[in-house]
């Protein structure tokens, strides 16, 4: 089942039990908390809080989601997208446990006749909170799952929230079985590759305060009504049913992957690391464009820097794979094939997004240039003093001012004839992830609460007079002081 039909079949299952659709929301959101949105409820935290009303009980959508804690995961395992829909139903003070885990199940289950995925029952798994002994009866003995398919799991796994103070909840999760090929018996408790969690069913009922670690916050005290937060990826959901070996190579990420084969001549399914690269290309290019039709700009920090990041992964994982020549536009245009028909502002907008990744491209092949002039220097230096190591000081710089990934110095310096000091170059980046860690703790901390913003929204627009008037009479709404 193509992409495409999975989310459309996703939002008429839940238009017809009542819900209303609601468009994906922009990545950007006008929240310093958060860098991207990066779950499908985002969107919906003032309602799930009781800031706002919602103007529905029951909504549903497929949200754009971006997340790159994971970045270097990409291509090595068989789930990590940076860019990935995420299809939700939401229930704000209406529905809660018995109907969410029935509405899931009917959909994964129903037949593709009756419009659902047609799943074998036989192959889903659930897990529930520790405690929560009313989602485990409803699995069993509502909806018929074996208890030896239904799991117990702790804060970790099972209770949600958006790692920052905001709403949060036990919650369920269902899992597909691969089967005995991919990994041991035992469930998702053992084998979360065999084992692939496909939806999240989150029971939003409490508020969360600061703290650090997933299962180490305090619970605040309870929402003003008890909500649903589902969560379901639509990239796992087409692996599965596209009986593909990961999110890679679905129907939206493998035309990329083809594409890179015919511009480097490399081939996919050659070698684990050229095909490590090639997924790499596939899911950055994808989210790259996704950012910048979002107004991502490449930057040094924040979100420009994140893009930056991205585009550059792409630059160098073509190089590895033997390009050399630009093809960031090829990539590009491919995206816009693939996604457009989901997203038409691909299209309309296409002219700026393949100016702005071209323009990195270009700016940073410019840089490699640069770089590979300081790597002859530091290789003729080395070969003068007799020795054959590349100093770990020299690759961090590599890495560090000129964007040079730790496999490219390697194999530069294996062509010429080195070998580089591996352990000195992974102590500094030690050392500077510890650095970027402190960082992120800090920000961490200093959370911004705005719920004032959020109150005063809820009064209505503010008109912006100063195009026609110098002059103009207004009521203050409210000073804000200390923020
Ligand atoms: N908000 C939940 C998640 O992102 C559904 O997993």
């Amino acid at each position: 089942m193509q992409t495409h039909e999975i989310r459309r079949r996703f939002l008429d299952h839940f238009v017809k039990a009542g819900h209303t659709e609601v468009p994906s929301a922009s990545l950007i959101l006008a929240d310093p908390n958060l860098l991207f949105v990066n779950a499908g409820m985002v969107p919906f935290v003032p309602y799930f809080l009781g800031q706002q009303t919602p103007p529905y009980t029951r909504a549903t959508s497929v949200q754009k989601c971006v997340r790159t804690l994971d970045i270097e995961e990409v291509g090595k395992t068989t789930r990590h997208n940076t860019f990935f829909q995420m299809a939700g139903n939401f229930s704000f003070g209406d529905y809660f446990k018995e109907e969410a885990i029935t509405f899931a199940w009917s959909l994964l289950t129903g037949s593709v006749e009756d419009g659902g995925y047609g799943i074998d029952p036989e192959k889903l798994w659930a897990t529930v909170y520790l405690d929560d002994d009313e989602a485990y009866s409803i699995w069993r003995d509502k909806v018929g799952v074996p208890d030896e398919r239904i799991q117990r799991r702790g804060m970790k796994d099972n209770y949600w929230s958006m790692g920052i103070p905001g709403p949060c909840g036990p919650c369920s999760e269902i899992f597909y079985d691969r089967g005995p090929a991919y990994g041991v018996e035992g469930g998702p408790e053992a084998d979360e590759d065999r084992y692939i969690e496909i939806w999240n069913l989150v029971f939003m009922q409490n508020e969360r305060g600061e703290g650090g670690a997933k299962d180490d916050y305090p619970i605040l005290g309870p929402l003003p009504k008890k909500n649903i937060d589902t969560g379901m990826g639509v990239e796992r959901v087409a692996f599965l049913l596209q009986g593909v070996e990961n999110v890679y190579e679905t129907d939206l990420l493998r035309p990329v992957i083809e594409k890179a084969t015919e511009l480097t001549g490399a081939v996919y399914g050659a070698t684990h690391d050229d095909d490590v690269r090639f997924r790499v290309i596939a899911d950055h290019a994808r989210t790259a464009a996704m950012l910048i039709v979002d107004g991502v700009n490449p930057g040094n920090d924040g979100r420009g820097y994140v893009l930056r990041r991205l585009l550059r992964r792409i630059v160098r994982s073509a190089r590895l794979l033997g390009a050399d020549k630009p093809t960031m536009r090829e990539f590009m245009a491919v995206v816009r094939d693939t996604m457009a028909p989901s997203y038409p502002e691909l299209a309309t907008d296409f002219s700026r997004v393949e100016t702005v990744a071209v323009g990195e491209e270009t700016a940073f092949l410019k840089t490699l240039g640069t770089g590979s002039k300081l790597f002859e220097g530091a290789v003729e230096t080395v070969k003068s003093q007799g020795r054959n190591v590349l100093g770990g000081t020299e690759a961090f710089t590599l890495h560090d001012t000129y964007g040079f990934p730790i496999d490219l110095t390697l194999e530069m310096a294996s062509e010429a004839g080195l070998t580089v000091d591996e352990e000195g170059f992974r102590s500094l980046m030690a050392e500077q992830r510890q650095r970027a860690k402190d960082d992120a703790r800090a920000r961490k901390h200093a959370h911004a609460d705005l719920t004032v913003y959020k109150e005063l929204l809820d009064r209505g627009p503010t008109e912006f007079t100063g195009f026609s008037e110098l002059v103009s009479e207004a009521h203050v709404l409210a000073v804000i002081t200390g923020r």
